[in-house]
């Protein structure tokens, strides 16, 4: 397998772009050190037209750890993780105030590019969805649309990085050419996590992404969360409390738009501090 320059990667996305990505890449460098704070939110709430969704939500998320979102249906579980990449922004009615910083700068400063903070901060959906293209054009659209890759075997290496990091690449090496669509769900679940690779992130946030899935190709898509944890922040939203206890090292619970508990996994599931968070992860509610 050959390795993806990484630091050529991330060199172009550099240079194709403004001091926003040098502030940001700047600040990575020193959070790939240990697990110190690589997502801060102090006081973030959410509005959907008049109605309140989040309320004052402070959290730290560790560097290189799998962060679990619990609680249940309607808590803000996805309005918190949309906030992470500014995904709400393309939610007309939604705006959001507060601040979150990664690495130490505020993404929502106007002078952040929020297509080039997506590529740094990824996204997985609960329900798979490939771009109707290859395997190949599926992987390779993200590269091509920053820049990252200068001719077409720099490309035809982040391809295959991508799908081997991804646990992908013996499974498709013989039909990249193929419909991305033509894969089993837990295969396609897998080329969206390769997707997101692609364009070199920091962190990879996902929504319940094995929701959708089977037990076998929930196991794989847990495997490769708890690979890649060692070289990106994951915030992972999960209903299954078995998952969470799996895959996760620290657990947030939410409720009713506020976030309740932070904890190290193991101890929420434990012992935990709140109530509420003994009824739900009890099964009382939800
Ligand atoms: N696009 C939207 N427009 C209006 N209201 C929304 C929108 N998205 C979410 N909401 C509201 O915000 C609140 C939080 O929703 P959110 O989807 O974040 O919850 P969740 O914890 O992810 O729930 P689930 O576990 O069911 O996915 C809910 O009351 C929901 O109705
Ligand atoms: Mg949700």
């Amino acid at each position: 397998m050959t390795t993806l320059d990484t630091t050529e990667a991330s060199g172009m996305i550099m240079n194709k772009t403004a001091e926003d990505a040098g502030t940001l890449a700047k600040a990575a460098t020193a959070a790939r050190a240990g697990h110190e704070t690589k997502i801060a939110a102090t006081n973030v709430s959410v509005f959907y037209g008049e109605k309140q969704a989040l309320f004052d939500v402070s959290i730290d998320i560790p560097a290189r750890q799998v962060m679990a979102f619990i609680g249940p249906s309607g808590c803000g579980k996805s309005t918190f993780l949309r906030c992470i990449n500014r995904m709400n922004d393309t939610i007309d009615i939604c705006s959001v105030t507060g601040t979150i910083e990664i690495d130490g700068a505020n993404i929502y400063d106007p002078k952040i590019d929020p297509v080039l903070l997506r590529a740094r901060v990824g996204m997985v959906f609960q329900k798979p969805n490939p771009f109707p293209k290859s395997i190949y054009d599926n992987i390779a659209y993200g590269p091509r649309i920053h820049g990252v890759a200068k001719n077409g075997s720099a490309m035809d290496q982040i391809v295959e990085t991508s799908l081997s990091r991804a646990g992908l690449w013996n499974e498709v090496k013989d039909r990249l050419h193929e419909p991305g669509t033509g894969l089993s769900g837990g295969q396609q679940q897998r080329l969206c996590i390769a997707r997101a690779i692609a364009v070199n992130p920091d962190v990879i946030l996902m929504d319940e992404p094995c929701s959708a899935l089977d037990p076998i190709a929930t196991a794989k898509v847990e495997e490769l969360i708890d690979e890649l944890r060692a070289q990106y922040t994951i915030v992972i939203v999960t209903h299954s409390m078995q998952q969470a206890a799996r895959v996760s090292q620290k657990a947030a619970f939410f409720h009713l738009g506020k976030l309740i508990e932070v904890d190290e996994t193991e101890k929420m599931f434990t012992n935990p501090t709140d109530q509420r968070t003994q009824d739900y992860i009890t099964g009382r509610f939800g």
